[in-house]
C-alpha cells in the first residue's frame, strides 16, 4: 500500500537586475516591445520563489521531502547562481535568453530538477512583482 502523496512547499526571495531586449532588434523596436522593461541601464525585481515537490510520505521519517535539504538545494542552485546579480550581464543562462519571469521560471525550474530525485513531482512559482507570477510547468 502506498502512502499519501502530500505537496512540501519552501519560500525564497532574491534580487536581481535585468533588462529585456533581444540583441537584433534595434533599439526602437526592443522600446517598442518591452517599454520600460527596456531600459538600457537595467532595473531591479525582488523576486520570490515557491518551490513545491510533491511525493508521497516516507513512513519512516513522516516526510515528504527534508526541507532542509530542499532548503539546501534552492540555495545553491537558484540563490548563489541569481541573488545579486545581474541576470543579463552575470549569468551564462541569460546570455541568449531573455530574462522574462517566464524563461526565469523555466530556468530555476531545470536546475532543481536536474538535482531532485526523479519519485517527486516539482512545481515552481516565480514572483516578478506583488502582482506577475509565473508557474512551470503548468
Ligand atoms: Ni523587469
Amino acid at each position: 500500500m502506498s502512502s499519501p502523496k502530500v505537496a512540501a512547499f519552501r519560500k525564497t526571495t532574491f534580487n536581481s537586475a535585468h533588462k529585456l531586449y533581444r540583441k537584433d532588434w534595434s533599439d526602437e523596436k526592443n522600446k517598442e516591445v518591452f517599454g520600460l522593461c527596456a531600459n538600457e541601464h537595467y532595473h531591479g525585481h525582488n523576486y520570490r520563489l515557491d518551490v513545491k515537490v510533491v511525493g508521497e510520505i516516507d513512513p519512516e521519517t513522516g516526510y515528504v521531502i527534508d526541507l532542509k535539504l530542499l532548503n539546501d538545494l534552492i540555495e545553491n542552485e537558484v540563490k548563489e547562481r541569481f541573488d545579486h546579480k545581474n541576470l543579463n550581464l552575470d549569468c551564462p543562462e541569460f546570455k541568449d535568453l531573455n530574462p522574462t519571469g517566464e524563461n526565469i521560471v523555466v530556468v530555476i525550474h531545470n536546475l532543481l530538477r536536474a538535482k531532485l530525485s526523479t519519485k517527486y513531482e516539482l512545481q515552481v512559482r516565480l514572483w516578478e512583482t506583488e502582482r506577475n507570477y509565473f508557474e512551470y510547468p503548468v
